[in-house]
Parts: structure tokens; sequence; C-alpha cells
């Protein structure tokens, strides 16, 4: 536990970026459920990448597709339960069609933060419900065994192996440090 706490400190400087209030809700309800989203996108992260350099040294690439889901992983999901959310990570080029763009609002955040129009974290109120939403960066150069340039990062026995589990895949061609989408933070109760 302690160590989870250090490392959540550590990425939480990384993140440490103003939020940009949506329409309504008053702005102290936004940064209490900004401090929260924060915490859950933050160690979220930090279990996946946790997730997806232990599988890959335990069986390398094509073994270590399956384990790419961290939404599905126990820890992740009793976050769901302490914060009363719902974690998900959205894209523009998406490999699981399950993660799409909820509509051309969400679609339209994500290319911002792509263009670098937007930076840091996000809060929004949609349908009531607070939304925080914070940049997935490929930052670790592991990442890119999987969604880098098809024939330079990623081998082909890689490659036709994500086809085969995804046929529309559009989530390669990326370098270092892009961001490769969002995480999504929906809170289950209703905004004040
Ligand atoms: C072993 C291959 C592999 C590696 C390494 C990998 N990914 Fe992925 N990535 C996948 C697969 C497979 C999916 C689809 C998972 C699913 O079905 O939800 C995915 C999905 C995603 C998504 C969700 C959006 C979408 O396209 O469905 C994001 C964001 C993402 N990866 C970011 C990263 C980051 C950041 C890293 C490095 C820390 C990384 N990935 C490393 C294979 C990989």
């Amino acid at each position: 536990m302690k160590k989870i706490i250090l490392s959540f400190a550590v990425l939480s400087i990384c993140f440490a970026c103003g939020p940009q209030a949506g329409s309504p809700g008053s702005s102290e309800d936004l940064t209490a459920y900004t401090t929260k989203g924060k915490e859950v996108a933050s160690l979220t992260q930090q279990t996946f990448f946790q997730e997806v350099n232990d599988a890959l040294a335990e069986g390398g690439t094509e073994y270590a597709l399956q384990f790419m889901h961290p939404i599905d992983n126990p820890k992740i999901d009793s976050l769901d339960r302490v914060y009363a959310c719902t974690i998900g990570r959205t894209s523009n080029k998406i490999r699981n069609v399950a993660n799409k763009p909820d509509g051309p609002e969400e679609l339209a955040l994500i290319e911002a933060y792509i263009n670098g129009k937007v930076q840091g974290d996000t809060v929004l109120v949609r349908n009531d419900h607070v939304i925080y939403y914070q940049p997935i960066l490929l930052s670790m150069p592991a990442c890119l065994q999987c969604h880098g340039q098809p024939g330079v990062d990623i081998t082909e026995s890689t490659l036709a192996a994500i086809r085969t589990l995804y046929p529309d895949d559009q989530a390669t061609g990326y370098k270092l440090g892009d961001v490769r989408g969002l995480w999504k933070v929906s809170f289950k109760d209703k905004a004040q």
C-alpha cells in the first residue's frame, strides 16, 4: 500500500495541471471531482503500466496482447466501487471498438489534446454527471511494440496477431510521447 501511495504521489506531480471547468456545477464541486478523478486515473495508469511491463517480461509481446484490458483488473474494479465511478479509456484511433468516443463532443476533446490545444486534465458535466479526463501518453518505449510503426517497432508476427484479434485496428503509427487517448472517469452520483 505504501508503495502505491508513494508512486501515486510521483505520478500526480507529472499530471499536476489545473482543471478546465465545464458548464454547470460550482467550481468547488468540480475541484473535489478533479482531486478524485486524478487519484483514480493515476492509480489506474500505474496499475496498467505495471501490467504491461509484467506481461511483456513474462511472455513477450504476443503473449502480452491478452492482458491489455486494464479496466478488467480487480484492483481497478475496487477503485470503481470506492470512488463510485466507471473507469474507461477512449481514443480517436481505436483498437477495441468498445473504446470508441461516445459522441462528437468527446472526439473533439481527444483531438484537442492530440493537437496540443488542451493539456493536463479536463473536468466537465454531461447529462448531470461529472466526467474527468486525463491524457494517456505513450510514455514508455514498450508501448511502441504494439502501437508504433509497423515493420519498425511492431514485428510482422505481432502485427498479424493484432490484426487477427482486432481486424479494424487503427492504433498503430505512434511515436514515443504521443497522446494515445484519454482516461475517462465517469462519476455515478449526480452533480449538484
Ligand atoms: C502487447 C501489446 C501492447 C502493448 C505493449 C501496449 N498496448 Fe495498448 N493496446 C493493446 C491492445 C491489444 C489494446 C486493446 C485492448 C482492449 O481490447 O481493450 C490496446 C488498447 C490501448 C488503449 C485503448 C484505446 C484503444 O485503442 O482501444 C490505449 C489508450 C492504449 N492501449 C495505450 C497503451 C499505452 C500507453 C501503452 C504503453 C504503456 C500500451 N498501450 C502498450 C496492446 C498493447
